[in-house]
């Protein structure tokens, strides 16, 4: 008979991730965690839900992320909170709230909700992993988040990525530049995509982001910001370039490199993977934002970071061809019980206490049956229990050669035979 459908299925633009594909995110996310460590960061934890108005003042109402894409509710309470849709607002937040001692460096692992349209590589829900410093404006440190990306991504087998890189400024050259922008705009106003002709006003930015032709031929003949930078930014966006070079870190100027967020000042960045498809190439991105601790109600603190989004970098390794999962996640042993050495349990949990993993049958199955799931479960060796009777010795099988290989073993010595056959099995 067939199942029934189920009632239920995961929401539009969301998924599942079970076994053994999530050996891949744990694999990732244990890799990220080893290179921010290098780095001097440790892990925030914030919720997955803050005061809408973390997220009107932190990314801006104006940016599209905030009015199309949000996840707003009202609580019991009456009060209005958001899902987040991207990690620096809350860090923020928290670094507002806690005042930690400055620098600070920390590193997220988190969900992020968007109301997207779902295809490819473009999710309603997501996974980020990210870094923000906050509490300096040095260069370096520009220079070292972008290092921090591009030796994780290099380390996780992506070779086709290219950094894009700009400078948004800062204050006065930055309001200089939306004037300029802004009249430049008004005068071409007729022959921009339908959306930006009667929405530009309300975020000149935003033009240079837009994909459509009609906007690309226009902005390409108008002001960029990169000319318009004052002497400290320039100075600052020379020193960030200069730094990345003498790293061995080279990167193209990206002058509509503008990002979705009203957050950003000075330095912009993101990775595109050459071997995705072009609308949702970015691996990870991310700048600097020195005006957003105080749009939050904190001191003025300077603050640059970057986000990377998880499926994207899982989807960017398949497609260079990088299917492992970057972490050992294989079992040890299967122990397969005879039924006639008393219950296995005991035994199980044992070798499970001496390190290694182990896995068994439950349900009191044949013993074909549990060789057949011993087979299918990837382990390395087999442990035979109880198969002629009680007695004090076990077999193990090589479950990756053929039979000869059992070998007979007193079952106080087990754990040392297991441990040096699994490390013969792993040569
Ligand atoms: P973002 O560029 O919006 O920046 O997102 C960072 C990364 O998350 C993107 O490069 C992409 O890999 C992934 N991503 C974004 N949206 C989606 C989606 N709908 N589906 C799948 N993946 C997605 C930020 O969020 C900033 N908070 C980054 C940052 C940190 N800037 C400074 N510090």
């Amino acid at each position: 008979m067939n199942d029934p459908t189920p009632p239920f299925a995961a929401p539009v633009g969301t998924h599942d991730v079970l076994g053994p594909a999530s050996a891949q995110w744990e694999g990732l996310i244990s890799r990220f965690a080893d290179w921010t460590y290098r780095y001097g960061f440790s892990l925030v934890l914030t919720p997955i839900f803050e005061d809408e108005g973390v997220f009107s003042r932190g990314i801006g109402e104006g940016s599209d992320v905030f009015r199309k894409e949000m996840y707003v509710f009202e609580d019991r309470g009456k009060r209005r909170y958001a899902l987040r849709p991207e990690g620096t607002a809350s860090v923020v937040r928290a670094f507002v709230q806690h005042r930690p001692t400055t620098p600070w460096k920390a590193w997220y692992v988190t969900p992020a909700f968007r109301y997207e349209r779902p295809q490819k590589g473009r999710y309603r829900q997501h996974h980020q992993l990210g870094v923000e410093v906050i509490g300096t404006d040095d260069p370096a440190v520009d220079v070292e988040v972008i290092a921090l990306a591009d030796g994780f991504y290099r380390s996780i087998g992506l070779e086709r990525l290219r950094l894009l890189i700009n400078s948004m400024g800062h204050g006065a050259c930055r309001a200089a530049y939306l004037a300029a922008l802004s009249e430049y705009l008004e005068g071409h106003e007729l022959s921009l995509c339908d959306e930006h002709r009667t929405q530009w006003r309300r975020n000149a930015l935003r033009v240079l982001d837009c994909k459509r032709p009609e906007c690309v031929t226009v902005t390409d003949a108008g002001p960029f910001l990169v000319d318009w930078l004052c002497e400290p930014c320039r100075a600052h966006f020379d020193a960030v370039v200069g730094g990345l070079a003498e790293v061995g870190i080279s990167g193209t100027l990206s002058p509509r490199l503008v990002r979705g967020f009203d957050y950003y000042t000075r330095t912009t960045f993101e990775f595109v993977s050459d071997a995705l498809d072009g609308a949702q190439n970015a691996v990870g991105g991310g700048g600097r934002y020195d005006g957003l601790t105080e749009r939050l109600g904190g001191p003025p603190t300077s603050g640059v970071g970057f986000g990377s989004g998880v499926e994207r970098l899982l989807l960017a390794r398949t497609a260079e061809g990088r299917v492992d999962p970057l972490i050992e996640r294989t079992l040890d042993v299967f122990v397969v019980d005879g039924g006639e050495g008393g219950p296995i349990g005991p035994l199980v949990e044992r070798l499970r206490r001496a390190g290694l993993a182990v896995e068994r049958a439950y349900d009191g199955r044949s013993l074909k049956a549990q060789m057949k799931v011993a087979d299918r479960s990837g382990a390395r060796l087999a442990l035979l229990v109880g198969t002629e009777g009680p007695g004090s010795t076990v077999t193990i099988r090589d479950l990756r050669a053929s039979e000869s290989t059992q070998q007979r073993v007193p079952e106080h010595e087990l754990v040392e035979a297991l441990t040096d056959r699994l490390t013969k099995t792993r040569l």
